[in-house]
């Protein structure tokens, strides 16, 4: 199975309610066999209507870090969500919800294979690294899990409502790209 007949026939999922508001699901999108992963919370207002993750406000400042440090979706990054479709009026996705669209998620780590995981918030963290993570305590430190590095850091839009944690959060892209280098990955 490859990448683009898995987003194929997750693109017809209906197998949780958060199917019944989605204008257009959002499966990911990035380098297909690329070694860094990042997995979101899940698509906002702008991403359900464009099909694609992190394209408004909050996905520009992370193209923004990403750039900082030479990575981009476009050449050496995949970025998915914890759920593929957008949640009502923007609340978190519910555990019950999550546990049902990790599947998808669990399919595209199983095809991409990536090196390092960054979960972006706590969402994703506390969901994949531990359930009682906090970003603020934690983020920007490496854990391993069954071979792949993680890392939890600020979501951007938890920067753009307290810009304070800007500089934070620059220091967690700046460790990611410490890892690559440390370990030899290959970011083209
Ligand atoms: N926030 C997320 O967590 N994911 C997106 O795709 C957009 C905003
Ligand atoms: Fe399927 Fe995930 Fe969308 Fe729920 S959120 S309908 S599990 S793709």
């Amino acid at each position: 199975m490859t990448l683009d007949e898995l987003e194929l026939e997750c693109k017809n999922c209906r197998k949780c309610p958060l199917c019944e508001g989605r204008t257009n699901l959002v499966f990911g999108t990035g380098k297909k066999d690329a070694d860094i992963m990042l997995i979101g919370e899940g698509p906002g207002e702008n991403e359900d209507l464009q099909g694609q993750p992190f394209v408004g406000r909050s996905g520009q400042l992370l193209d923004k870090f990403l750039a900082s440090v030479d990575l981009s979706r476009e050449k050496n990054v995949y970025i998915a969500n914890m759920v593929k479709c957008r949640p009502p009026h923007n609340r978190d996705p519910k555990p019950e919800e999550q546990d049902i669209c990790i599947e998808w998620l669990r399919q595209q780590f199983k095809i991409i294979r990536p090196k390092i995981i960054v979960c972006v918030g706590r969402i994703s963290a506390q969901r994949l690294i531990s359930p009682d993570f906090k970003v603020t305590k934690e983020h920007g430190t490496f854990v391993e899990k069954n071979g792949v590095l993680m890392m939890g850091t600020y979501h951007p839009a938890a920067i753009l409502r307290n810009p304070n944690n800007k500089e934070l959060a620059f220091q967690d892209w700046l460790a990611l790209r410490e890892k690559i280098d440390e370990l030899g990955i290959d970011i083209g």
